[in-house]
């Protein structure tokens, strides 16, 4: 396989040509794929109104760089290697001929069932091929998949496909999470009796579950697929067209449709791909993650793909049948590449080491870590015991908005060094602001990470909410894009990313809002008002606590807790699930109403005198209270365990 860089020389001509030059940069990267039409404009922007455009005037199709150009040289080569659930039941091996018949067939499903180009169509299903054959067969013909993570809720489901307006919902019976069977239909049909804009549901089924069927609505995959021919033309799609929509979490308790377009999200997760995984066409590459995350959609979806390499989807959890499933699939598989999340890695470290010790993990070449930060002990952990002191690890940093990985470090460039990010990607200008928006110039600086010139991988709006998108990205601090995060440039102008500077909390890996859980927590009808916090977590990363005004005190403490807990579970998805709920008489707030999160952050960690300013508090006298209630509800606990 090609890749551009593979020494700090390789890396500082590489960066200095994307920055002197960006669009030659590019263009030379995008000459590299199928085109039915070149591009008449490599670029035009501006971060004020804002817009952004890469190869204009270009068509193309990305599924023929995907499936059909590999067809010739590597039809028959494996593109995935589907291991299940349950180990004991077969696994599946696709090879690209047969993923791309697959695609086809599926495609002229989608046709024969009324989609057209530009329409919406929502994907509800857990991590089974028919997932990557959808997304690829709306692709194909120009439709816009918007796939949701099928660990949400059916209230989140519908939202999401309220405000896509999607046609069509594809999903499955059931799902297997290990020792779990998952009634995904029965969360579908929840959704959809708010959900009008669907037409039909296409369903596959995975479990022995019945399947209930509306008659005229829900249609079975198989039987679609029973009639239709192995080919379907690509559409021809223009470089800004929208290939697909992927909500994420926002500070207002609405997610927001993040919007990536065809040929700029192609090329960008190509070349990140190619140059951070140095996989050969020989390698076996597993990214563990969710295809209903941006990092299944990116590094198991589009990146491999496009780069014809072979990789393992996995069904089931990293704890099924036991703690060593990961490391059995490795040594099954003989992946010698594996990218995954911190917080599977700091789960899988409570277990008795044996269970990575009996497999032998020798194929392993280069390890990834995604999502949140990783913590030293994990990365020590990951790089001695999974990679044996030989594996280099690539802690990715990147976002849903970036489309691609944007900072990391690079092999053969960068020096192993835990918890940081290392080194912005070719194409990548980022830049620490402080609180002003003033530039940090030089190293050893920590501010909030911006990134000041477009890169082809970014998000191009908001679906349907272009006001949204100009506020949350381009208002703060004007002239750059904004990512929400913290960040440090160390004296060695290496880069560590410090953690969200907003509303936004990281658990497990999974972005959730503040205002998203308590919207949730409040819609409780014995709930007054509320305000959620993180706070830090030995595997979750962080972890929530939500602190409760209910309308009356004394009534049932526990149970509320309880019923507050489900609520989020049923509104949300079981992820936004508050691990501790404080029911308390009044929140600390200012004058103009805004609740001071500081504070309550400071009572969770068990200050009780040092509060800082809080002149600016409605009621001071509350603090004692808070700390008075804090202390009870850590005592009540205790007693408990
Ligand atoms: O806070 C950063 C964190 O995850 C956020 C993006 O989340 P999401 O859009 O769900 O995408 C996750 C997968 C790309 C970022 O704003 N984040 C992601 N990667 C890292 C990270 N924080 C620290 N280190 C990372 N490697």
């Amino acid at each position: 396989m090609k890749f551009e860089i593979n020494s700090y020389q390789d890396y500082q001509k590489e960066y200095q040509k994307s920055v002197i030059n960006p669009e030659g940069f590019w263009a030379e990267k995008a000459n590299e794929f199928i085109w039915r039409k070149k591009w008449n404009n490599v670029l035009s922007w501006n971060f004020t109104e804002p817009t952004i455009k890469w190869f204009e005037g270009g068509k193309l199709n990305i599924t023929e760089n995907c499936l059909d150009r590999h067809l010739q040289e590597r039809g028959n080569k494996i593109a995935y290697i589907w291991e299940p659930n349950n180990p004991n039941e077969k696994n599946i091996k696709i090879t690209y001929f047969e993923l791309y018949t697959k695609v086809c067939r599926f495609a002229n499903v989608l046709k024969n069932n009324g989609i057209k180009k530009g329409d919406r169509v929502c994907m509800y299903m857990p991590m089974i091929p028919e997932l990557v054959v959808s997304m690829l067969a709306c692709a194909r013909i120009g439709a816009i998949h918007s796939v949701v993570y099928a660990g949400f809720s059916s209230d989140a489901l519908a939202n999401r496909i309220q405000d896509t307006q999607s046609k069509l919902l594809i999903t499955s019976n059931g799902a297997y999470r290990g020792t779990k069977q998952i009634k995904i239909k029965t969360i579908v049909d929840e959704a959809l009796k708010k959900c009008e804009s669907i037409k039909k549901v296409i369903v596959v089924k995975r479990t022995d579950e019945n399947i209930s069927m509306l008659t005229g609505r829900d249609v079975l995959w198989k039987d679609e697929e029973a009639n239709v021919g192995d080919t379907c033309n690509a559409v021809e799609m223009d470089a800004e067209d929208i290939l697909f929509v992927l909500y994420t979490s926002g500070s207002t308790g609405k997610p927001k449709g993040i919007v990536h377009t065809c040929a700029g999200y192609m090329v960008y997760v190509d070349y990140t791909f190619r140059n951070i995984f140095h996989c050969s066409q020989q390698d076996v590459y597993w990214c563990s993650a969710d295809i209903g995350w941006i990092t299944g959609h990116s590094y198991l979806v589009y990146g491999p793909l496009l780069s014809g390499v072979t990789s393992v989807m996995f069904e089931g959890i990293p704890t099924y049948p036991d703690a060593g499933r990961y490391w059995e699939v490795i040594d099954k598989h003989n992946v010698n590449i594996f990218y995954t999340s911190p917080t599977a890695i700091r789960a899988l470290m409570t277990y008795d080491i044996d269970f990575v010790d009996k497999h032998q993990l020798t194929s392993l070449k280069l390890l990834g870590t995604v999502g949140e930060p990783i913590n030293e002990s994990a990365w020590k952990w990951y790089y001695k015991h999974i990679g044996k002191e030989k594996c280099f690890i690539v802690d990715t940093w990147w976002q849903t908005e970036t489309g691609g990985i944007a900072i990391s470090p690079l092999l053969n460039v960068s020096y192993p060094k835990p918890g940081y990010a290392m080194h912005p990607l070719p194409g990548i200008q980022p830049t620490i602001v402080d609180g002003t928006g003033k530039k940090l110039i030089g190293n050893e600086v920590q501010g909030q990470l911006c990134i000041k010139f477009p890169w082809p991988g970014m998000l191009r709006t908001i679906y349907n909410n272009p006001e949204r998108y100009k506020q949350t990205y381009f208002t703060d601090f004007p002239g750059f894009y904004f990512t929400g995060d913290g960040c440090k440039r160390d004296k060695n102008g290496d880069y560590r990313i410090t953690g969200r500077v907003d509303d936004l909390i990281k658990i497990s890996g999974h972005l959730l809002g503040t205002a998203e859980i308590e919207n949730a927590i409040n819609s409780h009808h014995k709930v007054v008002e509320s305000a959620v916090i993180g706070y830090p977590h030995p595997i979750k990363g962080n972890a929530i606590c939500a602190f409760v005004v209910p309308f009356k005190t004394s009534e049932n403490p526990e149970q509320l807790k309880l019923e507050i807990i489900e609520q989020v579970s049923h509104l949300i998805g079981p992820i936004a699930k508050p691990d501790k709920v404080q029911l308390i008489t009044e929140l600390p707030k200012t004058r103009s109403g805004k609740i001071m999160r500081r504070i309550l952050q400071k009572i969770l960690g068990g200050e009780t005198t040092h509060f800082g300013d809080t002149s600016t508090l409605i009621n001071p006298k509350v603090i004692e209270t808070l700390v008075k209630e804090n202390i009870k509800e850590f005592q009540l606990n205790n007693n408990q365990h």
